[in-house]
């Protein structure tokens, strides 16, 4: 099994002074952490002097989103490339309030994910379903069309640098329920087999929505779950450490 993987979202926050101020804290504390794979998800403003910070530390860069083509007139975008150029080594694509609130559809998320496997950059794509597709008992077919909408026509090399986060959208921000660990333990062996099937191996499945200090153990020990996304308990260093902590003591 890869290492598990703890990344941290910082959705639309912080300066460049914080930014990099966190990271400057996060560095020392985790020198000498094998056990977790750090990955830190800055505002495109802040991947430069992040990618800087942490240059030669054991703290990988994600961007949150990226256009689907290299370069052109397309005014306003920001390309695959352009984010392996600043130093990332992962884009998240997919994320639900892309999805929610900028019309992020499985064909435009499909698109990214060629263009940043096309890039060289590993993809941290995201899935969900909502409060209603759980209701009426949907969120299988949903979750099974996300993932193989999003993985089409992908090669067994470019294969090689997905990761799933299963983020159920009614678990996310500040409105939002965690997920039981068995609920998300189950979905995750779904999401799992029906990659697998796409792909023909086992892909890393992280999970993600109001995961804090109190139930980030009972998450990460699960068969099924390989990593944490973690939103607003990751955006203060002091929170983010406390979680790597206390994962690194039970895996
Ligand atoms: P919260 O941890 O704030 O619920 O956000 C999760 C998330 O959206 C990570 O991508």
């Amino acid at each position: 099994m890869r290492t598990p993987m703890i990344a941290g979202n910082w959705k639309l926050h912080k300066t460049l002074g914080e930014a990099t101020a966190l990271v400057a804290e996060l560095i020392p504390a985790i020198a000498g952490n094998n056990h977790v794979e750090v990955v830190v998800a800055p505002v495109y403003t802040a991947l430069h002097k992040v990618a800087e910070a942490i240059s030669g530390s054991n703290i990988k860069l994600a961007a949150q989103n990226c256009y689907a083509e290299a370069q052109g007139a397309f005014t306003g975008e920001v390309s695959a490339p352009l984010l392996k150029d600043v130093g990332c080594q992962y884009v998240i694509i997919g994320h639900s309030e892309r999805r929610q609130l900028f019309g992020e559809t499985d064909e435009s998320v499909n698109r990214k994910v060629h263009a940043v496997a096309e890039a060289g950059l590993g993809t941290i794509l995201c899935i969900g379903e909502t409060l209603e597709e759980r209701e009426n008992d949907s969120m299988l077919d949903v979750l099974r069309r996300q993932v193989r909408f999003a993985l089409r026509n992908l090669s067994t090399e470019q294969m090689a640098h997905v990761v799933i986060a299963y983020e159920p959208v009614w678990a996310i921000g500040d409105a939002g329920i965690p997920a039981t660990s068995d609920y998300a333990d189950a979905r995750q062996a779904e999401i799992i087999a029906t990659a697998e099937d796409v792909l023909g191996r086992r892909v890393p499945c992280l999970y993600g929505g109001s995961v804090n200090p109190e139930n980030c153990q009972e998450l990460i020990q699960c068969p099924h779950i390989d990593g944490l996304f973690i939103g607003r308990s990751a955006w203060k260093v002091e929170g983010y450490l406390d979680i790597l902590t206390r994962c690194a003591a039970v895996i």
